[in-house]
């Protein structure tokens, strides 16, 4: 709560969630925290992923038409809105035709419910024949110093149809920050425990990487999560960083990422620092 309050006082105006985010927890909480707030922000959300009841840990992918409605309908409860700014396809569930679930998404954009379309961790392929269907304003994919596969073609499927790129996960789910060496302080149940990057015969690397990149951070003095979030920022004016934080010193730190250009030596140190074991998250796609 802390957190959303300090953003919203820093002039922040994209929160993103989903609907299996503590299975459901995630979307009560912002709503509660934005409160009379809502018209001032997007408010991005997300279906298609099953997760475990309370526990919020991914099951199955499920993109039906019967169950994306009664997605949207939850999700509009649990936020206390009259409608979604954005609504993502978190992962395409591979038993669906594309079409069919974003059709059945476009028909809350006519009742007035949702107001944009996007996707996540798509192909290029899979985002030409969702824009096909209906227009996709936003394409969300992992996208950091270590995580590079947007860059192998839906980058330029994003742009070519005019969607804003959406990088999740640009600290590296913390690693980039120098924070997170290991998996033993994660909850029991934290995703990172089970992610290729932080197993054993990746981690040593990657530390590594993330020493070089806190050398870089430093000749430019800021922080390695500010060099991380400057780097995707200088992507393209289309690419949208949505680093994730529970920590308000944090968050004003990555806020002040923004004004920090990176020459271009250190960017292209930075290019060459691509993770080891690592694909991204990549639920249902890599
Ligand atoms: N579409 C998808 O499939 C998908 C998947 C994953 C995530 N996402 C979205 O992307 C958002 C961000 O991703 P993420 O949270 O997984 O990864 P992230 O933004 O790469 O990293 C978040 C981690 O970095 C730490 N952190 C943030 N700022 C820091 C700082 N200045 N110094 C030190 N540590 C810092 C956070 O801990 P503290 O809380 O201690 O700051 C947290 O552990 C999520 O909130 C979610 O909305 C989408």
């Amino acid at each position: 709560m802390a957190t959303v309050r300090t953003a919203l006082a820093e002039g922040i105006t994209l929160f993103d969630t989903a609907d299996m985010y503590g299975a459901g927890e995630n979307e009560r909480l912002l709503g509660r925290a934005l409160g009379h707030h809502r018209k001032d922000v997007v408010i991005a959300s997300k279906l298609g992923i099953v997760a475990m009841p309370g526990l919020g840990v991914p099951l199955g992918l499920n993109a039906r038409p019967a169950r994306v409605k009664k997605c949207v309908e939850n999700s509009l409860r649990r936020l206390g809105t009259d409608y979604l700014d954005l609504l993502y396809l978190h992962r395409v569930d591979p038993s669906v035709p594309i079409e069919e679930t974003i059709g059945t998404m476009a028909e809350f954009v006519s009742k007035g419910l949702v107001r944009e379309i996007g996707v996540c961790e798509v192909t290029p392929e899979q985002l030409s024949r969702a824009h096909a269907t209906h227009p996709i304003a936003a394409m969300q994919s992992e996208w950091s110093i270590f995580t590079r596969g947007i860059e192998e073609g839906s980058r330029q499927e994003a742009k070519r149809i005019g969607a804003a790129v959406v990088a999740y996960s640009p600290l590296g789910r913390g690693m980039l920050t120098g924070a997170s060496r290991a998996t033993t302080n994660l909850a029991l149940l934290d995703v990172r425990r089970f992610l290729p990057r932080w197993r054993r015969q990746n981690l040593a690397r990657n530390l590594a990487a993330v020493e070089l990149i806190r050398d870089v951070a430093h000749s430019l003095r800021c922080t390695s999560a500010q060099a991380a979030l400057a780097w995707v920022l200088q992507k393209g004016s289309d690419v949208i960083p949505i680093p994730g934080t529970a920590n308000p010193m944090h968050l004003r730190s990555n806020i002040a990422a923004s004004d920090i250009t990176l020459p271009r030596e250190a960017r292209e140190k930075l290019d060459s620092m691509q993770a080891s074991g690592d694909r991204g998250e990549g639920f249902g796609r890599n």
